[in-house]
């Protein structure tokens, strides 16, 4: 049965190994593993190239069809080629850095490397748009952090939330 007030998700990965298949894909996986879990509703998985056309031309695609969440792995690092929060930041019409906040503080508990990921988060429409490192360890760490806000915030974004002070995180 599916369940009609489930949020669609999106899930791309910035590789370009994985892009060439010169090595699999484990992070995409890895959040589509925990999206089912969460009830979540996987409607789109994409591996692109690490470049900043083709990262911004997918995720306004996704934007377009109207996929509620979409969670980007890679790319947001230092290496030249990592361009994932310009290509976000240039699609996002408001800008949602609480996530990526409390990514890298959080994070940071487990590793001091967490202040090398430069992710973003934003909105365009109604969808959000989070971005997350790319390591399958690093995916698992971070939606850890933000899973509870997520079904708020897309609540929010649904326009059906009429008083956000009765709502907890752990509901
Ligand atoms: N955050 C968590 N929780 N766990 C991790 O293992 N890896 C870090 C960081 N954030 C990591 C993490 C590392 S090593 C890097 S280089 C940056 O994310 C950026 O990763 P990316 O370039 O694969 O996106």
């Amino acid at each position: 049965m599916t369940n009609d007030t489930a949020i669609t998700v999106g899930i791309v990965t910035m590789s370009d190994r994985s892009f060439r298949e010169e090595r699999e894909d484990l992070s995409g996986p890895e959040i589509r593993k925990w999206a089912e879990r969460e009830g979540h509703r996987v409607v789109r998985m994409e591996i692109i190239p690490d470049e900043y056309n083709a990262i911004r031309k997918k995720l306004l695609e996704l934007c377009e069809e109207g996929v509620e969440l979409i969670l980007t792995t890679g790319g947001t690092g230092f290496a030249p080629s990592d361009v994932t929060p310009e290509a976000t930041l240039a699609v996002v019409e408001r800008q949602a850095p609480g996530f990526a906040e409390a990514m890298r503080s959080a994070s940071l508990k487990i590793t001091p490397h967490a202040m090398l990921s430069r992710a973003a988060a934003g909105i365009r429409g109604k969808t959000l748009i989070i971005n997350l490192p790319g390591s399958p360890k690093a995916v698992r760490e971070n939606l850890a952090i933000i899973e509870k806000a997520i079904p708020h915030a897309v609540d929010l974004l649904r326009n059906v939330v009429s008083d956000c002070g009765s709502i907890s995180a752990s509901q």
